[in-house]
């Protein structure tokens, strides 16, 4: 009896420590209900995931095939993040409204604002279709062969779905293409703003603050999705009627404490968990370090000349989020490896799976797996490089050399598919009105002084910028005025493009397809890899890679310590906004209004039990970019949060999730409703939402 207790004990301990992952919603029975259960859950499988009833899936929708979304009234209020919307918003600002600068709120429905190519999607079901995609493929075959058979029973899959006229389909690969799944969704195309806090306060810190803990960010937007009278999909109308969803998150006016239970839910877009050592050690220190000095080369130029001048900080403003955005997280990456000793720990692991398959008598068909990535990627590293430093430079941060490359693309249609001439350089013209918009050649300069020298050395000309026709729109407009022989005789003449054409050829002829051809067989033998992985280790648990479908991650509110002797508490308050403040800065400034409320202690409803109000909250669930805006749900189904960053040790959870250090940041809800309600007076919008009260039951 004893031994049994405490073998129980181990059994709970065990199941307790299983953090990580990002699951398949409609195959969580068995393991994943019992380790949620385990970590505070009240919720069963069939609440999370049903096929005949509605439930918790119904509410999370796919924010433009980019960020997550979450139905939170039963008229089609949608949530997400501040930056998730912020194209959107912006497209609706201008100097006399500026919604960034100042916010937005929509008083009756009436004054919602419309969004062309804006859509939201749902999930109506899941299917395993593994054995039909595979059908037919031999291990005789080559790749091509196999991925040829694949796509024509793919193609078969999705013409024969049982599924609504008004519903779409996809099919997509799972485990290195190992299993797939089928997906029936709907997708909604009038989804209209509803509501937008100021950016002090939805991007409250900035640059400064992202990636990391502690956070005091109100990084929330509001939108609403609008369906005809039947509540079916349809195109922008202004007869268009609320959404009436299948099911809507109730809002929890109680919070979570340290330890509660948490699940996230949405379309996380990619992670590669199951890499061998020899990858991590190439990514991390080779790879990230080559990109990282790219953007630091280039973010030294933007910042240096955004501080110098207004005009210029408006125009940069959300280029210089997305440089940064990807340049900190990959420090952060490489800080968490380190700290983490994982690549140590990948290689004790790959000798644990050596030894397994020596067991299981596996080493005949798997034993060279791991030599062979080896080789590979020695093989490979070079040119991975080459490649995304090539990218960096000509399509992330130079933007002389970005319409130099687009205009290369548009050459080769003029000499190869001229009868798609017109199309492609009305496109290409609006491409360089879009660029021109928010550009000063002084500062592309700059940027292509400090940036060329890291890809081609010995070639850095920035005379090109005295010389080119394309520092000024209606001068490079007229370059492609004409039929494709005139534009292309222009462009050729063009000092810009005759510097970079040689560098831009090369890539297409030589760089993307050396990439190509050294990448495949590390792709394959990533594929045998899993299957290896899960045949001489089948009691680990093995999640699907993220590929922009639906997931449930899930773990507890917990802090964490960074560093020695440092320790984060989980969650943040108002006070530290106003710690914070610093008057009149672009990343700290606080708005009048927050800080009367705050002097007032004008706080409504929304506070804590000890009278303060959260503002963001850590958890262990594992999350990555698309993640952003899913709802944080508690144990009982109800939104306590909305996800939308992660903490910078943690960030290296795209390759190896640490339930020591990685966490999530979600900004409290009760935080959201504070700001809707007292900052903005939108008390209609609070009405409209169920709040709960969980935890005084
Ligand atoms: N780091 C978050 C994400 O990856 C937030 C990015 C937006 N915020 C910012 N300051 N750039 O998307
Ligand atoms: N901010 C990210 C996004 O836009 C989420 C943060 C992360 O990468 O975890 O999806």
């Amino acid at each position: 009896m004893k031994y049994i207790k405490i073998l129980f004990l181990f059994i709970v301990v065990q199941v307790t420590a299983q953090q990580g992952g990002m699951w398949i919603p409609s195959l969580l029975e068995g393991m994943n209900e019992q380790e949620m259960t385990s970590l505070g859950s009240k919720l069963t499988a069939k609440d999370i995931y049903d096929v005949n009833n509605s439930s918790l899936k119904d509410a999370i929708g796919h924010f433009n095939g980019g960020c997550t979304s979450e139905v939170i009234s039963p008229e089609g209020l949608i949530l997400t993040n501040h930056h998730c919307g912020f194209g959107e918003i912006q497209s609706h600002s201008s100097l006399e409204n500026d919604y960034l600068k100042d916010g937005f709120w929509a008083m009756s429905k009436q004054e919602e604002l419309p969004n062309e190519n804006l859509y939201i999607e749902f999930i109506v079901r899941i299917d395993d279709v593994t054995t039909k995609a595979l059908n037919g493929v031999a291990n005789t075959m080559t790749e091509r062969e196999k991925q040829s058979t694949i796509d024509k029973n793919i193609n078969e899959i999705q013409k024969t779905v049982q599924k609504e006229a008004w519903q779409g389909v996809k099919v997509k690969p799972f485990y290195k293409g190992n299993q797939y799944f089928l997906f029936v969704t709907e997708r909604f195309d009038d989804v209209r703003l509803v509501g937008a806090p100021p950016s002090s306060i939805g991007k409250f810190g900035s640059d400064t603050d992202n990636w990391v803990f502690p956070r005091h960010t109100g990084d929330f937007a509001l939108f609403r999705i609008y369906a005809d009278k039947n509540n079916r999909p349809a195109k922008y109308s202004k007869d268009n009627v609320p959404y009436k969803p299948k099911h809507f998150l109730p809002v929890s006016l109680d919070g979570v404490e340290e330890g509660d239970f948490t699940m996230v839910f949405g379309f996380p877009g990619t992670t590669n968990e199951y890499l061998p050592a020899v990858a991590i050690q190439h990514i991390t220190q080779e790879f990230n370090p080559s990109n990282i000095a790219i953007r630091e080369a280039a973010l030294k130029e933007i910042d240096a000349q955004m501080k110098a001048s207004d005009a210029v900080r408006i125009k940069y403003a959300s280029k210089q989020a997305r440089i940064a955005n990807a340049w900190k997280k990959w420090i952060g990456e490489n800080l968490g490896i380190k700290k983490s000793n994982a690549i140590a720990e990948r290689q004790a692991f790959e000798a644990t799976f050596k030894k397994a398959l020596k067991e299981k008598g596996l080493e005949a068909s798997y034993g060279n797996i791991l030599p062979e990535f080896e080789k590979l990627y020695a093989d490979f590293a070079e040119i991975n490089i080459r490649r995304r430093n090539f990218i960096e430079v000509f399509l992330v941060n130079n933007e002389l050399m970005q319409m130099m490359f687009r205009a290369y693309q548009l050459e080769q249609v003029a000499l190869n598919k001229p009868e798609r001439f017109d199309e492609a350089k009305n496109s290409y013209i609006n491409r360089l009105k879009g660029i021109h918009k928010d550009f000063d050649a002084n500062v592309d300069k700059g940027v292509f002084s400090n940036v060329m020298p890291l890809y081609n050395p010995k070639n850095v000309d920035a005379s090109i910028y005295e010389k080119t026709s394309f520092t000024n729109l209606d001068n490079a407009l007229q370059l492609f005025e004409g039929n494709a022989k005139k534009v292309v005789k222009n462009l050729n003449k063009d000092a810009a493009y005759q510097y970079a054409k040689p560098m831009i050829k090369e890539f297409f002829t030589k760089i993307d397809p050396e990439f190509q051809q050294k990448n495949q067989p590390i792709t394959a033998l990533q594929k045998t890899y899993m299957k290896a992985l899960m045949e001489a280790l089948p009691n680990a648990r093995y999640f699907p890679d993220a590929n922009s479908t639906l997931r449930v991650t899930y773990g507890q509110v917990r802090g964490y310590s960074p560093r020695d002797a440092v320790y984060y508490n989980p969650v943040s308050y108002l006070d530290g906004v106003i710690e914070k403040y610093v008057p009149g800065d672009y990343e700290f400034d606080v708005p009048q209004k927050l800080i009367d409320l705050y002097e007032a202690k004008d706080f409504g409803q929304y506070t804590d039990k000890n009278g303060k109000v959260p503002v963001c909250f850590l958890g262990t669930n594992h999350t990555t970019g698309g993640n952003s805006g899913s709802p944080a749900i508690d144990a009982h189904g109800n939104l306590i949060g909305l996800n939308f960053d992660r903490v910078w040790e943690g960030t290296m959870s795209d390759m190896n999730y640490d339930p020591e250090i990685c966490r999530n940041i979600m900004v409290d809800a009760r935080y959201i409703l504070f700001i809707i309600d007292k900052y903005a007076g939108a008390k209609h919008l609070i009405d409209e939402m169920k709040l709960v009260h969980p935890k005084k039951k």
